[in-house]
């Protein structure tokens, strides 16, 4: 596989860097004003992929993510949001347009029911997902097709009353492995196993697939309990994660008084 970008730091680096990470919430749902205003921070790209959408509320909760996310990286970077460029990978995945910033964050956005998620983290590759908690149908069949042998074995071995939970923290924590990775469902879902407790810690338990290999760190988590959320970082040592909800452009956050270069010792 040939990764979407070179990471700031290569995951087979002998010292890997140091780096915080923060995974922020963007309550997309905001009012008319709010949006007409997030709209106009987005370029001609940003604004032609929200009016494909066919409802209004999605086309809506793009314009909000993707302005937040522009203000969230204008933070770490202290490049004006209007001026943030992006490219993306050969499977998709956005970063930074070169040359931009001299050492540009590495990132990754999720969409959920009325819930964004962006993790920002100094170095390695971060991905995330973000899941609205809903009935899934036929969760035993969909389970078979995007659980590993050994997921599915955790999945059994919930009680019936969890399983929802287990499959969509095993959803949210796969899902955040492959876009770390960057290349979507080009990496069989069966090639790698992770922990799905829903109450217990994230963690990639095996990776079969020689794309993914590397040094790996996960974390899950609920922003409230209808969600599942989940981070996933390859190729950096992550010293320490927290949650940062987002307030609109410019306005202070938790993490304001934070060293936004987000490298730690
Ligand atoms: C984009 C993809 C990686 C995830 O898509 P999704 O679940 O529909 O959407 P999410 O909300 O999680 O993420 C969308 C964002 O990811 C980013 N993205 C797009 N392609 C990406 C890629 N190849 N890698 C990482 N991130 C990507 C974009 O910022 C996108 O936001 P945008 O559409 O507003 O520009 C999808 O193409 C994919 O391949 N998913 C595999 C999912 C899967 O089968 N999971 C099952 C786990 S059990």
């Amino acid at each position: 596989m040939t990764p979407d970008r070179a990471p700031a730091t290569p995951s087979s680096s002998a010292s890997p860097v140091h780096t915080q990470l923060h995974a922020w919430l963007v309550a997309l749902d905001l009012p008319d004003d709010q949006v007409a205003g997030l709209a106009g921070l987005l370029d001609a790209t940003e604004l032609a992929a929200a009016n494909r959408f066919a409802f209004e509320a999605d086309r809506r909760r793009h314009i909000v993510a993707h302005a937040a996310l522009r203000d969230i990286l204008s933070r770490y970077t202290g490049i004006p949001l209007e001026a943030l460029a992006f490219e993306s990978g050969p499977q998709g995945k956005p970063f930074l347009a070169e040359g931009l910033s001299p050492v540009p964050p590495s990132f990754n956005l999720a969409h959920g029911g009325e819930l964004a998620l962006v993790g920002v983290a100094a170095a390695g590759d971060v991905g995330v997902d973000i899941e609205l908690r809903r009935p899934i149908p036929d969760l035993d069949a969909l389970a078979r097709r995007v659980l590993s042998a050994a997921e599915q074995d955790q999945l059994a071995s919930l009680c019936a009353g969890d399983r929802l939970d287990g499959f969509l923290a095993a959803w949210t924590r796969k899902e955040a492995v492959v876009k770390a990775i960057g290349v979507g469902l080009q990496l069989p879902l069966d090639a790698f196993d992770v922990r799905l407790d829903p109450s217990g810690a994230a963690e990639l338990l095996a990776m079969r697939a020689p794309e993914g290999q590397g040094r790996w760190w996960c974390v899950a988590f609920r922003p409230d309990r209808g969600y599942h959320a989940a981070v996933a970082v390859r190729g950096a040592v992550v010293s320490g994660w927290r949650v940062v909800r987002w307030e609109g452009p410019g306005k202070p956050s938790s993490v304001d008084g934070v060293d936004m270069t987000l490298a730690a010792g």
